[in-house]
């Protein structure tokens, strides 16, 4: 999978719930940089759908057809299934497994103290989300993360808190289960089979990072151990731990990457959603995308063409912060404040931007949707590739708890 240009041993994970069709917000939000990470690091993403469950749990009826939708829109922006790994999370089991084992030694309290477990039952105080799933979501999360060994996990900012929460559950797995007896001189001869220089490095590394805080000597020894062609599983990954002054790394802490463009503007300026009900489609009528442009409220101090306006009091304005280029923005900043152009004149180079965006894609959803077997063969494909993983790490992982009898 992995080619030589991408950074060697990086892997990215990401989800989304399955909500179906996608918007524009979506696409800057999430796709566009998916899109880039595809190149540049070994990249799984996932349909999320227990996690719509965890809301979701009695209004199941979308479920499949969201999911279908969703992926055929990822491949349709270019989601690319040669490079990257696109599956389901209720056909990888073993993501229920891990959650479980997890759940064993999570203590409650950092669940119950997930900013988002308060916050969502206020907001969504139609649903009863006083269930045990609910409850349980970000450690849901924390398994999907774990399973892969994601190294990277883009997000959004209200899911930073689930990455966190990810780190500290890892800590604690790999604290209590990563020390088998005798670690210590596992270790040492692990050392010993580096050899010579990579040994040397190996101790230098450590000693620099576990004594002055070093993090370059810190990726320099993780290197060294992760470029090293002979070494065991078990001892590249007590080397690891090693390093850190920890126990052998089972499960690795991930980071969290925020998106770049965390909000992007919905056609009434609040962030795009669906609950708002402002956006633009991926698959909206090429029609609507003009008449809802048009109809988009701009500065209402702008009553009449002759009253100047500000751009900065009108969503339009942050439409062309997205779309336009400097020579387009200067025509819109000054148009607008002498009175120069029209509010319509103004919108007429985003509703071009946003056509020509949105045309290529819904020519490729519109070629996937004539052929779903093909939407289906890739996703069946990914949900082996991503099996496979899974099943390497609930062996270790069973294996680290005292659970390989068969
Ligand atoms: N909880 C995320 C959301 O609601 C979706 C998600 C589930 C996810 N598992 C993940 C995101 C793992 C990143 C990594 O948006
Ligand atoms: Fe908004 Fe453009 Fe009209 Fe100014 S000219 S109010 S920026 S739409």
């Amino acid at each position: 999978m992995e080619s030589d240009n991408k950074t060697a041993g990086r892997r990215v994970l990401s989800g989304m719930r399955s909500t179906g069709q996608l918007h524009l917000g979506h696409y800057h939000g999430v796709l566009k940089n998916w899109l880039k990470m595809q190149h540049e690091y070994e990249c799984f993403f996932f349909v999320a759908d227990w996690h719509s469950l965890t809301t979701h749990y009695e209004s199941t009826e979308n479920l499949e057809q969201n999911m279908w939708d969703m992926v055929t829109d990822w491949l349709a922006a270019g989601v690319n299934p040669k490079i990257s790994t696109i599956f389901v999370q209720s056909k990888v089991p073993e993501h229920a497994e891990l959650m479980l084992l997890l759940s064993m030694m999570t203590p409650l309290g950092w669940l119950e103290r997930v900013p988002t477990y308060k916050e969502q039952q206020e907001k969504l105080k139609d649903l009863d989300l006083a269930t045990y799933g609910f409850l349980g979501y970000p450690l849901l999360q924390s398994g999907d993360i774990l399973m892969y060994k994601a190294d990277l996990v883009p997000v959004g900012e209200d899911q930073v808190v689930h990455v966190e929460l990810t780190r500290e559950v890892a800590r604690r797995f790999n604290h209590i289960y990563g020390r088998d007896p005798g670690f210590e001189e596992k270790a040492q001869r692990a050392i010993r089979k580096l050899g010579g220089q990579k040994k040397r490095l190996y101790e230098r590394a450590r000693v620099s990072y576990q004594e002055q805080g070093d993090l370059d000597a810190l990726v320099a020894g993780k290197q060294v151990v992760e470029n090293h062609p002979n070494l065991t599983v078990a001892d590249s990954e007590r080397l690891l731990g090693y390093l850190e002054g920890g126990g052998r790394v089972i499960l690795v802490e991930p980071q969290a990457m925020l998106t770049p463009v965390p909000k992007f503007p919905g056609l009434d300026g609040q962030k795009m959603s669906k609950s708002y009900n402002n956006t633009i489609s991926l698959r909206e009528d090429i029609d609507d995308v003009q008449k809802k442009i048009r109809t988009m409220p701009t500065d209402p101090a702008r009553v009449r063409r002759s009253d100047p306006g500000e751009p900065e009091k009108c969503p339009v304005w942050e439409w062309h912060k997205v779309y336009s280029d400097d020579k387009t923005r200067d025509w819109v900043q000054q148009g607008c404040r002498s009175a120069g152009i029209g509010c319509v004149e103004c919108k007429k180079p985003v509703i071009d931007a946003v056509i020509a965006e949105v045309e290529p894609i819904q020519q490729r959803v519109a070629e996937m949707e004539s052929n779903p077997d093909m939407v289906r063969g890739i996703v069946s494909e990914g949900c082996e590739r991503a099996r496979d993983t899974a099943r390497e790490t609930m062996d270790e992982v069973r294996h680290a708890m005292g659970l390989q009898y068969r």
